[in-house]
């Protein structure tokens, strides 16, 4: 099969080339670089059947050939990257999907939308089926992301009423692991670099709010079984263990030996209280569930910043926490 991936060599995106090869496939990753590094897909370069393209896919973009399938992930995703970038992100949400849904329909390719638990906004229901429409707000500091990540489902969804196409969504819940950006502003990799640096972990609130935390090797399985699914979606992948913001903290200075404190600070304007997936449509249609526990997935993620990127300096000042 050859897929196309719209920022592969992002977090996630990379991981999903990877695994892609791994199975055989070809891979064309394009990526423009605004918040991934190409040097998350450098070992790849060596790989039979992996392309690198710089390119950006708010601008027309074209892969010569037949495509089979076109996954689209290229997006600023952390909160201090869509605050920096946040007409780029409205336009990786709108333009960008608007010419990755044109290309696989061109190629008569699978299309698969990367979209996110942000849809949900501040959810007043919990878990979060892919049933409820969501509490966001559309002129928040989060709008630029959540408001580019629902117009790109409805634009998924009206390329597959009107004009056909195989398209799939999900909606992807806080996911960590290697290859994240220590300054990514996510609060796992946060926790992680301050921990390893040992100064102080920054909590946001009094830490009581929840989030859910799913390894980035389930998810990798949850994209790939929905790209070979017809199945239109939307379907929640996320790992259903709900985890405070206080207890991560805790289990990073458990998992890394560290002295830091935590420093609690004031919550950010339209911080989500509870998030939570509900991940029965997964279960059922795609026979999918995260198999990693928390413990075992965050020890892991240390032992890759240990390795080194966690003394990167930001090059983007104080990040917020995700
Ligand atoms: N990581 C998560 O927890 C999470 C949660 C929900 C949704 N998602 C979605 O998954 C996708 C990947 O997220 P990630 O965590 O890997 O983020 P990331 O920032 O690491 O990766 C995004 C990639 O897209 C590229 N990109 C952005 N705009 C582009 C453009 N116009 N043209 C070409 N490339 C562009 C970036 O350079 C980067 O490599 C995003 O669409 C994001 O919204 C991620």
């Amino acid at each position: 099969m050859k897929v196309v991936v719209t920022g592969g060599s992002g977090f996630l995106g990379s991981h999903l080339c990877e695994a892609l090869l791994d199975r055989g496939d070809t891979v064309w990753c394009l990526d423009n670089y605004c918040t991934g590094e190409p040097v998350n897909v450098l070992p790849l370069l060596a790989r039979p059947g992996f392309r690198l393209v710089r390119t950006d896919v708010t601008g027309a973009f074209d892969v010569p050939g037949p495509v089979d399938a076109v996954a689209h992930l290229a997006s600023p995703a952390s909160p201090p990257d869509y605050a920096r970038l946040p007409l780029q992100t409205l336009s990786a949400g709108s333009r960008g999907t608007e010419n990755a849904l044109r290309l696989a329909v061109r190629r008569g390719a699978r299309f698969l939308l990367t979209s996110t638990s942000e849809v949900y906004g501040d959810p007043a229901v919990h878990p979060q089926p892919e049933g409820y429409w969501g509490n966001v707000n559309p002129v928040g500091p989060r709008s630029v992301y959540d408001e580019a990540k629902r117009y790109a489902e409805a634009l998924t969804t009206a390329y597959r009423t009107g004009l056909g196409a195989d398209t799939g969504i999900v909606r992807i819940f806080n996911t960590y692991g290697p290859r994240m950006r220590p300054h990514d502003g996510r609060v796992v990799s946060t926790f992680i670099r301050q921990a390893l640096a040992g100064t102080p972990l920054t909590v946001y609130g009094d830490g009581s709010q929840t989030r859910s935390f799913c390894y980035v090797d389930d998810l990798v399985r949850g994209l790939l079984a929905m790209l070979d699914s017809s199945h239109a979606g939307p379907v929640n992948l996320g790992n259903p263990a709900e985890c405070t913001v206080r207890d991560l903290a805790g289990l990073v200075l458990r998992l890394t030996g560290s002295p830091a404190p935590v420093e609690y600070r004031p919550l950010p304007v339209d911080d989500p209280v509870r998030r939570r997936p509900d991940i029965a449509r997964a279960r059922e249609l795609l026979g999918w569930a995260p198999e990693v526990a928390l413990e075992n997935g965050v020890r892991r993620t240390v032992a890759w910043f240990a390795r080194g990127p966690a003394g990167v300096p930001d090059p983007h000042g104080e990040p917020v926490e995700a």
